[in-house]
């Protein structure tokens, strides 16, 4: 195999790169001599505490080198998005929309459990806020998404894909238009789970073969249900149909495999296994966002598109906003802004301090000063936490009154 060595500083590593190179003795640090991959943040995390720069192979990773100008179904024109305003202008202009989509995601899904047809037009309006909100600032919404009910699972699931499939979009360069069609396959993909028993739906056990039958054609009654609705988008019937097949052709309910799959629903797939994943569910705890990324990067060409599984890993970063994260010295607080020429180091409000004390003043701390020196490494990421660990939530911090602890 020929090798296409390239020096890269450790900022821009990312998921997916064979490091075949350091800068420093192998023997000095943790690392296998014959090279390795990195598989996730934390890895990312390990090089960072003992090089500045790497060599990566990049034909060990040849769809991460073609990235993205080589494959048709995944780019266009670049940089089509820049962001508009600050995270703190976008996240009081989009407390109001999310307030708002989230009340009618839960009351669409009623009505057609009820049997009531679909309000096209109210869905439009409310998929085209979060669309002009996404474009303004992705990390706004998706910080509103971080907080669920769990009694409301479904609903605020189909709201929470329908926004990160906008911001996945948006980092695919794809049109507003096609972000559009995008929210609305997000918004609708699981409107079949509506007529699938309580019982099976909310069943914290493992499910008989029948019982898993009976789930699995929450994928027909989807299509069904929006075949019946007039003015629905066509592709948000068939993503509703077919998100759940899989690229190596082992999925449901039709085995399709590879492009044979519409790229929406290849993509809508992603997005629906990272935000189910990231939940607690009656049956499984939430994992954490590494965790979540690790499984789609493992599945990558197996149950996810390869090239998609590879950008959807850059879209959401990582450490996405939200994210509760413990740094090197012990602080823990939550990721409030990304960023995007640095991505380990993100900008983080801080709740807890060393020895994990509430702080009284929570203070919020610019991981990207330890590249200057002005900050201590120990204020490098250690890891991210679960909801709730040391006490932190994102919930207790819906509310704008954070944005008021320091200048975002
Ligand atoms: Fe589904």
């Amino acid at each position: 195999m020929s090798r296409e060595l390239k020096q890269i500083p450790v900022v821009d590593l990312r998921v997916g790169m064979y490091v075949a190179k350091l800068d420093r003795d192998w023997l000095e640090t943790p690392f296998l001599m014959q090279g390795f991959y990195i598989e996730s943040a934390s890895d990312i995390d390990v090089v960072a505490r003992y090089c500045k720069h790497v060599w990566i192979d990049f034909s060990r990773c040849p769809n991460l080198a073609d990235y993205p100008e080589t494959d048709p179904t995944v780019s266009h024109s670049q940089g089509r998005y820049s962001t508009q305003v600050t995270f703190a202008q976008e996240f009081r202009r989009s407390a109001p929309v999310f307030k708002r989509a989230r009340a009618l995601t839960k009351s669409l899904l009623e009505e057609i459990q009820f049997g009531g047809g679909i309000d096209s037009q109210n869905v439009n309006e409310t998929v085209n806020d979060c669309v002009q909100s996404v474009i303004r600032h992705p990390d706004a919404l998706t910080w509103m998404s971080k907080i669920r009910d769990e009694s409301e699972y479904t609903a605020d699931h189909c709201l929470n894909v329908c926004i990160l499939a906008i911001a996945f979009g948006r980092n695919l360069n794809l049109p507003e238009n096609e972000l559009h069609k995008l929210g609305l396959c997000g918004l609708l993909h699981d409107v079949g789970k509506m007529q699938t028993p309580a019982d099976i739906l909310n069943n914290p056990g493992v499910l008989t073969a029948q019982e898993m039958d009976i789930m699995r054609s929450h994928t027909v009654h989807g299509r069904n249900l929006l075949l019946k609705s007039a003015d629905v988008y066509s592709g948000a019937i068939d993503v509703a149909f077919s998100h759940h097949e899989r690229a190596d052709g082992m999925g449901y309910p039709r085995n399709l495999a590879g492009n044979g799959i519409s790229k929406y629903a290849r993509i809508i797939s992603i997005v629906d296994a990272y935000d189910a994943m990231t939940a607690d569910r009656c049956y499984q705890k939430a994992r954490t966002t590494s965790e979540a990324l690790k499984i789609i990067y493992k599945e990558r060409g197996k149950q996810f598109d390869e090239k998609l599984a590879f950008k959807f890993l850059e879209t959401v970063g990582l450490y996405p906003v939200g994210s509760i994260v413990e740094l090197g010295n012990g602080i823990v607080g939550i990721v409030i802004e990304t960023n995007k020429k640095y991505r380990q180091l993100p900008r983080v409000i801080a709740l807890r301090d060393e020895n994990k004390q509430k702080l009284e003043k929570p203070r919020i701390i610019d991981l990207s000063f330890t590249v200057s020196g002005e900050l201590a490494s120990e204020y490098l990421i250690k890891q991210v936490l679960k909801d709730k660990d040391y006490g932190v939530s994102v919930r207790d911090y819906q509310d704008t009154g954070w944005l008021n602890y320091g200048k975002l």
